[in-house]
């Protein structure tokens, strides 16, 4: 990089990308308007090349490398563990994004006091909450013992200095945006300093094998304030999400070095803290409305754990020139395309129509093998026609019409066989594949017209 005589940089605020001059829209993350101007920071600019003098770094060889157990903690939150992957891995830096008044502070809270009760040392650093609310909300959350210690701190350097002399083996950073370093002259929250930050926290972790949970407020749908730069930095990224009207929160792990994504955890926000909930099917079905046109219950495999849902449909004939459609919790471009597949192969005038479509219970699904239910809905809706309510529904569809197999069917249909359902629509490919099954009747279709056949009459 040729050394500018520039001492302001431009970031965006969405990805981080950096520009020496202003742009109206990032090339990187093409979102419009998202420049910022920091001051730039001569020691950090990546791409300077310094003379090392005299050390030269050492590789090593592959079979060298040993390989020892990974240690993992259990954080006394099952739901927690696994979207970690089984637990705490000692010396990773883990983000934990959500909007504001979600619940982080409470869930990492939570964590510590179970942590403390077996014996660990923790520092839970609150740039956000003076140490008096901290209380009040461990207060609620039930007594707290062992060595947990609090600090409420902004200054990093100072952060880091408390780090080494009260040697804890966990750390929560309680929102990267309030922190700051003073070699840096831009504002807490800016882009520079949240890397910055983030780049010292990660330094601290790997070099004293210490865990640290970083709060990182969002902003926009999505998107942790300023910087996407953070997420690659840190090992596991997780999502604490949900309506803040509902009680219910998933945790949802985005990006994990230590094990898979797609692993949900769910909780509930209860008036002493936030309780597991080990069976969500139970809860996402609770209050469906049995026999009803529009109603259907869809299965999403969310990582290894299938996942019982409720889908409704509402198709009413449009007033205006203009069909209206809305997605709650579904894919918008995919309830347009299956709209269009009932049109043309049923012959369905759906253009006439508006549609409503809702996955109960705020869950965000987006799963092919939801395709099948959702037709099922808006033809059930549309039809005046309600669909079995004993009936569990999954398949994907394809443009012709087709019901294609999906993965993991008999993880799906065992889910239906232990919430008690007395039927299960699958794709027939599906079906010749799995094992005869007497506690449940299934239902093999090979299109759209054979399942709509299903439909109550
Ligand atoms: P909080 O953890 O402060 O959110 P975040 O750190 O993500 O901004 O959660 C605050 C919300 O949780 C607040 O609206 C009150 C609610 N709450 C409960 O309902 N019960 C509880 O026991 C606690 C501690 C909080
Ligand atoms: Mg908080």
């Amino acid at each position: 990089m040729a050394k500018t005589k520039n001492h302001t940089v431009f970031f965006c605020k969405e990805c981080g990308y950096e520009s020496a001059k202003w742009m109206g829209q990032c090339p990187s993350c093409r979102q419009w308007n998202t420049f910022v101007e920091e001051p730039a920071a001569e020691a950090a600019r990546p791409g300077m090349i310094k003379r090392n003098a005299g050390k030269a770094a050492v590789p090593v060889s592959i079979s060298d490398i040993s390989l020892e157990e990974q240690d993992r903690t259990p954080t006394g939150f099952g739901e927690l563990d696994r979207v970690l992957g089984d637990g705490i891995v000692k010396g990773s830096l883990v983000l934990v994004g959500g909007d504001p008044g979600i619940g982080k502070s409470t869930l990492l809270l939570q964590v510590c006091r179970n942590l403390a009760a077996s014996g660990k040392r923790l520092l839970y650093i609150s740039g956000e909450e003076s140490l008096k609310q901290i209380k009040m909300r461990a207060n609620r959350i039930g007594a707290v013992s062992g060595e947990l210690f609090f600090l409420c701190e902004t200054n990093l350097d100072a952060v880091s200095g408390a780090i080494e002399n009260t040697k804890p083996e966990i750390v929560v950073i309680d929102s990267i945006q309030t922190m700051y370093r003073e070699d840096l002259s831009s504002a807490p929250g800016s882009v520079s300093q949240v890397r910055e930050s983030t780049n010292l926290l990660m330094q601290i972790a790997k070099g004293y094998g210490i865990t640290i949970f970083i709060v990182g407020h969002v902003t926009k749908e999505g998107v942790v304030a300023g910087p996407r730069v953070l997420e690659h930095m840190v090992d596991t990224v997780l999502y604490f999400e949900g309506d803040r009207n509902d009680s219910y929160r998933i945790l949802r792990a985005v990006k994990n070095r230590f094990g898979s994504t797609n692993e949900i955890g769910v909780f509930e926000m209860a008036e002493n803290g936030l309780a597991e909930v080990k069976n969500p099917s139970e809860m996402l079905l609770s209050g469906r409305p049995e026999g009803t046109s529009g109603s259907v219950v869809a299965c999403s495999m969310e990582g290894t754990r299938p996942i019982l849902l409720e889908v409704q449909a509402l198709v009413t004939e449009s007033g205006f020139g203009m069909a209206r459609r809305t997605a709650n919790g579904a894919d918008y471009n995919r309830v347009n395309l299956l709209l269009a597949i009932l049109e043309k192969r049923c012959g369905y005038a759906m253009g006439r129509y508006d549609a409503y479509v809702n996955i109960a219970g705020g869950l965000k699904m987006n799963e092919p093998a939801l395709d099948l239910a959702l037709i099922m809905a808006l033809t059930s809706s549309f039809k005046n026609r309600a669909a079995d309510p004993g009936m569990m529904i999954f398949g994907e569809v394809g443009l012709a019409g087709e019901v294609r197999a999906v993965s993991q069917a008999a993880q799906r249909v065992a889910e239906a066989v232990k919430m008690g359902f007395s039927s299960c629509m699958l794709p027939k490919a599906n079906l010749e594949k799995l094992k005869e099954e007497k506690r449940i009747r299934l239902i093999g279709v090979s299109n759209v017209r054979e399942a709509i056949g299903y439909l109550n009459t």
